[in-house]
């Protein structure tokens, strides 16, 4: 452990070490509010109202029956609703219109929020909500998702949608082993502990919105352009949050909480139950892939195609890039990549978890896994031989690039050396076991931010920077990096974040926060540091320093930056009632410096979990006649729960990024990629049947067949 000095004082360094969560007790004890439970004086209730039509207009809104209900003090709806902007360019792009509610009659799909009924109380808001007749024209609807759909497009998302390089067919011909097979995955929901939930009031001609998100100088951003205020005018709070997963940015709740809160001059709540959480908070679109790999007889790729299609709505288009990771894991001679998109009479999915990736691993490794099989080369060392040395598509170098590593620890760990690579020949009583592994990767980036580092009066250190903490255990590791960068113990340290107030930092996504918001923290810091050593004393106000990491972050040199990862999964399988058990896990990680074992494990761990969830049981199911939801709630849409993760480890191999501040690439993502892969190369490793559809539910077990 590195020791440094302040004044006559050593101190080690904190960064690396485990800390548990600076706001833990608060949790625990019930002392940290959560948005929808923050007390307000004269606080309305409002209920959002969905419609049950999956295509066609609003023909009338019985309103005048629902306002003579007890408490009820307005219905917000398409006719009496203030007009909002939605054509302008926000921190992501343009806006989902879903967001901007009730400016027209169209309703493009179930579950599209055509009125607010306020009230004085929840309990009557909901129960007004509930008896309010909204009359539709009906239009067929058309939610059929499939791989043939002639009315498919190729769409640039953050990464463009078509890469070619290299002649595929001819290199498919010359291949001594071809791959050919189409992958699915399902329609999936985000499902955070806590549910979405803001409450807006105006306070002394400022819009103040307290929420629960995952950047606060995003959705106010969001919020100005929308209802075309000053940005100075509206500030955005969210101080903890239960859960995030990419689901919480602008959405419908917090726009018609705003729009009531300005109509009714008080403060208005709205909360989303966890059934509409299935239509209003954006979910992972199902996809088909078709995945081609042509090796040589020694393994090495010749061709590789991926061709991926998602589904957008028709009000707004976003797609599920499952065809990058390709990019980033194997070259080729010849080397393609597609995502398309098709528009339906369905909500607009969103960013969820390592959107892309996710499902694009879970169709790149598997197809990797039956090419091993195929070719009679152990996946590792298949993976060995076509370890590119520079990015397939951009011909960029990496940052650094340490799969490898990953896969020699974690087979050294797991006991991969001891395996029988024959399927179907293990058994334990009724169960048939079963190993797997898959590679990951997820994108190491960095978004500019802001922050302000105070030495106070008392000799503590104030930070604030506007991070969100959606249960990552970001303010911790804030703590940490800043305790080492000014070069004291963390609990001299206080981090405050969660408001826009505070000035704009990067929002919690793409794995990019804590790095993003711990390199502006850093630098406010260093130079905090620098002004304390001159000893000119610190006054009664404290001395502050603030940063800003746009230049540093623009002046980064083009190269491939991801963290990697290596998944392994053991399998039990019951042929006789297509029961698949996840024994234990593994995924050994370098994804840069660790900032804090303790969080980062839990982050590593959640995101397996969530690949055992992706690999065997959540699946959202649409009712063609209706386009609506089968059982839209924790009942009808299975996650893993505790006794489907038995043991799962994860750790990680040295990779500290040499062009970020504190070493960070970030570990918010990278768990789940490639898990959902490892546990269903283990199920064919166990019973000698691929499964490219998932999740691998018993039914479709028992319908396979295998080794019994
Ligand atoms: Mo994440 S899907 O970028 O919150």
């Amino acid at each position: 452990m590195t020791t440094a000095t302040t004044g006559t004082r050593a101190v080690k360094a904190s960064v690396g070490t485990a800390h548990t969560r600076v706001e833990g007790r608060d949790k625990v004890t019930g002392t940290a509010r959560y948005a929808g439970e923050i007390p307000f004086a004269e606080l309305a209730h409002g209920w959002l109202v969905l419609s049950t039509a999956a295509r066609g207009r609003i023909r009338s809104i019985e309103t005048a029956p629902v306002l003579a209900m007890p408490g009820v003090l307005t219905v917000l709806h398409n006719e009496n609703a203030p007009p909002l902007d939605t054509d302008y360019m926000g921190m992501l792009g343009k806006p989902d219109p879903t967001a901007a509610v009730f400016q027209h009659d169209r309703v493009p799909h179930v579950g599209w929020p055509v009125a607010l009924v306020v009230a004085e109380t929840s309990e009557q808001a909901r129960e007004a909500a509930e008896v309010l007749a909204v009359h539709y024209e009906q239009e067929p609807h058309d939610i059929a998702f499939s791989a043939d759909r002639p009315d498919a497009y190729t769409l640039d998302g953050f990464s463009p949608a078509v890469t070619e390089k290299g002649d595929l067919e001819a290199e498919l011909g010359a291949s001594a082993t071809v791959v050919d097979a189409e992958y699915t995955t399902p329609e999936e929901h985000h499902n955070p502990m806590e549910p979405h939930a803001a409450t807006a009031l105006w306070d002394g001609g400022r819009l103040e919105v307290v929420d629960s998100n995952q950047g606060t100088t995003w959705v106010a951003g969001e919020i100005a352009n929308m209802f075309s205020l000053d940005p100075g005018s509206v500030r955005v709070r969210s101080e903890h949050v239960g859960g995030g997963f990419g689901s919480k940015g602008l959405r419908a709740h917090q726009v018609a909480a705003v729009m009531a809160a300005t109509v009714l001059q008080r403060p208005v709540r709205v909360v989303m139950t966890r059934r509409q959480m299935f239509s209003l908070a954006g979910y992972r679109s199902p996809t088909t892939q078709r995945v081609r790999l042509g090796a040589d007889a020694d393994g090495r790729l010749r061709a590789l195609d991926h061709s991926s299609l998602s589904a957008t709505s028709t009000v707004h288009e976003f797609i599920e890039s499952s065809a990058g990771p390709a990019r980033t894991m194997y070259d080729a001679d010849a080397h393609h990549t597609a995502n398309r998109v098709v528009r339906l009479d369905v909500p607009t999915p969103t960013f969820m978890r390592a959107p892309g990736e996710a499902p694009g691993s879970f169709a790149l490794e598997s197809a990797f896994d039956e090419l091993a099989e195929k070719v009679g080369i152990d996946p590792i060392e298949l993976r060995v031989r076509n370890e590119p040395e520079r990015g397939p598509v951009s011909g960029l170098p990496f940052s650094s690039r340490n799969l490898i590593a990953c896969f020699r620890e974690g087979a050294r760990r797991f006991g991969w050396a001891d395996r029988d690579p024959r399927p179907g020949v293990r058994r334990d009583g009724r169960w048939l076991l079963g190993t797997g592994t898959a590679a990951a990767s997820f994108g190491a980036g960095a978004g500019p931010s802001t922050a302000a580092v105070t030495a106070e009066a008392d000799g503590t250190f104030t930070v604030r920077v506007n991070a969100a903490d959606i249960g990552t255990g970001a303010r911790t590791a804030l703590t940490l990096v800043a305790a080492d960068a000014l070069e004291t113990t963390p609990d001299q340290v206080r981090v405050r974040i969660g408001d826009s107030d505070l000035g704009p930092a990067m929002l919690a996504g793409g794995s990019m926060g804590t790095r993003s918001w711990a390199w502006a923290v850093t630098l406010a810091a260093d130079e905090l540091r620098e002004r304390l050593a001159l000893n000119t004393g610190v006054p009664p106000e404290g001395i502050t320093v603030r940063s800003d990491t746009t230049a540093a972050i623009g002046a980064l040199s083009q190269k491939e930056r991801h963290s990697f990862g290596a998944q392994f999964a053991e399998v039990a399988v019951d042929p006789a009632t297509g029961e698949v058990r996840v024994r234990r896990m593994l995924g050994m990680f370098a994804a840069g410096r660790i900032v804090n074992p303790l969080t980062a494990r839990n982050q590593f761990v959640g995101g397996m979990t969530w690949g055992i969830s992706m690999a065997l049981h959540e699946e959202a199911v649409r009712d063609r006649a209706t386009g609506g939801h089968y059982g839209a709630d924790l009942a009808g849409y299975h996650v893993a729960a505790h006794a489907d993760v038995p043991y799962i480890e994860a750790d990680w191999v040295d990779d500290v990024d040499p062009e970020d501040p504190v070493g960070i690439k970030g570990i918010g993502e990278i768990g789940i990629v490639g898990a959902a892969a490892a546990v269903a190369n283990a199920v064919w490793h166990a019973t000698g049947v691929r499964h490219r559809n998932l999740p691998i539910r018993p039914d479709r077990v028992l319908t396979a067949g295998g080794h019994a």
